[in-house]
């Protein structure tokens, strides 16, 4: 894992854009695994802004609500429509969300697993984090091994997430359908981003706690490819930033970025 700490949000979205698509870039056809949230907004608009060409991408996105159809305008397909997919040339036949809205949930967390399988598997997977440690919508007692299926949300979750909801965290759906962590587990690299102090105490966890399923983030810790890139504030509770920033601002990989 490397843990990249820039000096605010912007610069962090920043690098989070240039690096997917530099991926993009060097590989037309990838699989991108996509998140959404108020973090990753910014990453997209920064992306449709760019000469990045997507017309020959796959992505696959983490969750979706249980009980939304796609045309409501919380759930994570207008999400995903309005931020990005309308906003870029990727052809819309290459995007996939799980569909919260089947009636056999089990069926459809089924089929997506096998859809992720027959693109070849995910190549890049973007996550985001939230503030009960969920990456996707993973909450905690999540299976490190657990694979795409149907997930009780928590209260901290759907207060989180009531912003989206008039600010009413009734409204934020219970359930949702998410890839599991053994399904993020799978992509050939995670890229996490967190910005703003919220987010200090369970970057900390993720990073340098225990791997346990009560902090469903902590699991990257296992991943041979991970990159957490955060704002100051959110890497303020980190303890070995001497460490990773000594990483950053010497590993030859990460020169182009330093500028
Ligand atoms: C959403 C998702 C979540 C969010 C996380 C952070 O697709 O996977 O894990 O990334 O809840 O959300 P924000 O950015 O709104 O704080």
């Amino acid at each position: 894992m490397e843990v990249i700490t820039l000096q605010d949000d912007g610069q962090a979205v920043s690098l989070v854009a240039r690096l997917l698509g530099d991926r993009v870039r060097s590989k037309p056809d990838i699989v991108l695994g996509l998140a959404t949230g108020r973090t990753m907004e910014r990453v997209y608009r920064e992306l449709s802004r760019s000469d990045v060409c997507f017309s020959s991408c796959r992505t696959f996105n983490l969750d979706e609500y249980i009980g939304l159809d796609a045309s409501d305008r919380n759930s994570y397909r207008h999400y995903m429509q309005h931020h990005f997919f309308s906003q870029v040339d990727i052809d819309p036949a290459n995007t996939a969300v799980p569909d919260g809205n089947a009636n056999d949930l089990k069926k459809a967390a089924e089929n997506y697993e096998l859809l992720i399988e027959n693109a070849g598997g995910i190549d890049t997977q973007l996550l985001g984090i939230g503030v009960a440690g969920h990456i996707g919508f993973n909450e905690p007692l999540s299976s490190i091994m657990s694979r795409t299926r149907d997930k009780c949300l928590t209260p901290v979750t759907r207060a989180q997430n009531a912003g989206m909801f008039g600010g009413d965290a009734t409204r934020v759906p219970k359930r949702a359908l998410t890839m599991g962590v053994g399904t993020i587990l799978d992509a050939r690299e995670l890229i996490l981003l967190a910005t703003g102090s919220a987010k200090a105490e369970i970057v900390a966890k993720a990073v340098e706690g225990p791997i346990t399923s009560m902090v469903s983030a902590s699991a990257i810790q296992l991943h041979p490819d991970c990159k957490v890139i955060v704002d100051e504030e959110a890497a303020a509770k980190l303890k070995g930033r001497e460490y990773y920033d000594y990483v950053f601002n010497n590993e030859p990989v990460w020169e182009k970025y330093r500028r």
